[in-house]
């Protein structure tokens, strides 16, 4: 079968939060959306409130993915602890609490695993090497499909892991620069990808944030809080189509919603 798969660029601010409760119930019947993963680690600007995670999931997520802010609201830990449906990355250290990977019950008797991984560049040190985890994460356990979310700052680094992939997985997607990449592709052996997701959150904003706290910072002025910046917002996502039988994606395209 051909298995659409949607993921939902890094939610930021409870606007971001309240935009994709009303949008994406939508985009996944107007897409026939079999599997949805988000990444929600921005939810509550550094962080995930429980109460996000539930509403991310009544809109529509099968999977929340996280990232560097993971630890950010520490109210998160016991959920993470409770439900296998929230990922942090898989190659921090053996010391942290959750899970960085699950493999989940698909349409028609599929099984997908889904995987989330933190980068090293620009990033913090302390996180075991994404490649060689992923090579750990891929001899344990069997699925129909694997998807990744590769969280990391740069492009090099997703591009190096969706060639490392390709064959071994069948679709990655780049999150947390909040930019929308359009590079949209498919590699040889199957592997869709894209190097950035995007953000579902204030479009009028330096990467979810207010302008003016961006610039603040950037002028070296005296640090401060980052909200979230207020106005419109939009949501980013990106569809992959799977044939479930070649195990090979078919197609990668854009879901951009503006607000
Ligand atoms: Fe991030």
């Amino acid at each position: 079968m051909e298995l659409r798969v949607l993921a939902i660029g890094d939610v930021v601010g409870e606007s971001g939060v309240d935009f994709l409760c009303r949008h994406l119930p939508t985009l996944r019947r107007q897409y026939d959306i079999h599997f949805t993963v988000v990444n929600g680690e921005n939810a509550a600007s550094n962080g995930l409130m429980p109460q996000q995670a539930r509403d991310i999931f009544s809109a529509g997520a099968d999977v929340i993915t996280m990232g560097n802010h993971t630890w950010g609201k520490r109210q998160i830990v016991d959920e993470m602890e409770r439900t296998p449906y929230i990922l942090r990355p898989a190659n921090y250290t053996s010391r942290a609490p959750g899970r960085g990977w699950g493999i989940f019950d698909g349409p028609r008797g599929t099984t997908i695993r889904v995987v989330n991984l933190i980068g090293r560049c620009s990033m913090d040190s302390n996180f075991d090497n994404p490649f060689t985890k992923m090579d750990e994460i891929l001899k344990e356990g069997d699925a129909t499909l694997t998807l990744v979310d590769f969280h990391a700052e740069a492009t090099s680094e997703k591009g190096a892991m969706a060639w490392y992939l390709d064959g071994r997985a069948q679709a990655l997607w780049g999150t947390h620069t909040h930019v929308p990449t359009a590079d949209t592709q498919v590699f040889p052996k199957g592997l869709g990808f894209v190097t950035d997701l995007g953000m579902t959150g204030p479009t009028q904003s330096v990467i979810g944030i207010h302008p003016s706290q961006a610039i603040n910072r950037f002028l070296g002025g005296l640090p401060q809080r980052f909200q979230p910046a207020d106005g419109p917002c939009g949501m980013d996502g990106v569809l992959f189509t799977i044939d479930t039988n070649t195990r090979r994606c078919l197609s990668v395209e854009r879901v951009d919603i503006d607000g």
